[in-house]
């Protein structure tokens, strides 16, 4: 088994990390398109992800060759204010020239479980006969409490390991949570965490930069096993690093 390491860099503020973020992602779908017929790639929720869509509009990426998948979603419907998807059909989706292969949208609408049942299923269109898919590219964002898609610490979706798509209930928020799953992660080809604000510098220095801690974070574990990761940090997300970066 190859073990891969983290490659992380810090970026002088949130659009250059996005910036950066989009030209990565850019390059990685005309690696993967130079070789084969379809990039895949999830996207991430939350806030940060605007500042990433942004750039990715104008990258030269072959969208009509693009699965677009989502890595977590709110139980909402598409419309509402909370929805990942509203944010990334906003943000991104509805700014293409156009429109990407295929965008497997999470239904959040639905109940918690028929929505993960019904995405695990539809993923498995695209990812058939194989364990578990291995996506080209996760982007993902990281909470302050060191959680990443929707696996929160402590819920009950950190010990899924045969689904692809967990329902999970977060009692923190009080709320469903639609999420792809720790193996599902692990097995993507490369991973790609943006994150920014110094309300994620105690638990990114934590994290990925070796600072000790009791027990790994969720994001922690979100790596694939043979793939590449990154993180990408703004100077804020980056204050509580051991050794500056250069
Ligand atoms: C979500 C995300 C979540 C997000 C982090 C960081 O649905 O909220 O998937 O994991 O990436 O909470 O969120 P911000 O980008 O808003 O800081």
């Amino acid at each position: 088994m190859r073990s891969w390491g983290v490659t992380l860099r810090v970026l002088p503020d949130l659009d250059a990390a996005a910036r950066e973020g989009a030209r990565l992602v850019a390059a990685t779908a005309g690696t993967v398109l130079s070789r084969s017929g379809r990039f895949t790639l999830a996207l991430a929720g939350g806030r940060t992800p605007r500042a990433l869509h942004a750039h990715l509009v104008s990258q030269a990426i072959d969208w009509e060759r693009t699965v677009v998948l989502f890595g977590d979603e709110r139980c909402v419907p598409s419309e509402h204010p909370d929805s990942n998807y509203r944010m990334a059909r906003e943000s991104l989706l509805d700014r293409l020239p156009r429109p990407p292969g295929k965008v497997l949208r999470m239904e959040g609408e639905l109940p918690p479980a028929d929505a993960a049942a019904r995405y695990e299923e539809a993923m498995r269109q695209v990812f058939p006969g194989t364990p578990f898919p291995r996506i080209d590219l996760v982007i993902l964002g990281m909470g302050a409490d060191g959680h990443t898609a929707s696996l929160f610490p402590g819920t009950a979706a950190l010990t899924e390991h045969e689904r692809w798509v967990a329902a999970n209930h977060v009692p923190q928020l009080d709320a469903w949570r639609l999420t792809l799953t720790f193996p599902v992660l692990q097995s993507a080809a490369a991973v790609l965490f943006i994150v920014a604000g110094e309300d994620k510098a105690p638990v990114l220095a934590e994290a990925f930069g070796g600072l000790p801690h009791p027990a790994p974070y969720p994001c922690e574990r979100a790596r694939p096993t043979e793939g590449v990761l990154t993180v990408l940090a703004d100077r804020a997300a980056a204050s509580r690093l051991p050794q500056p970066l250069p």
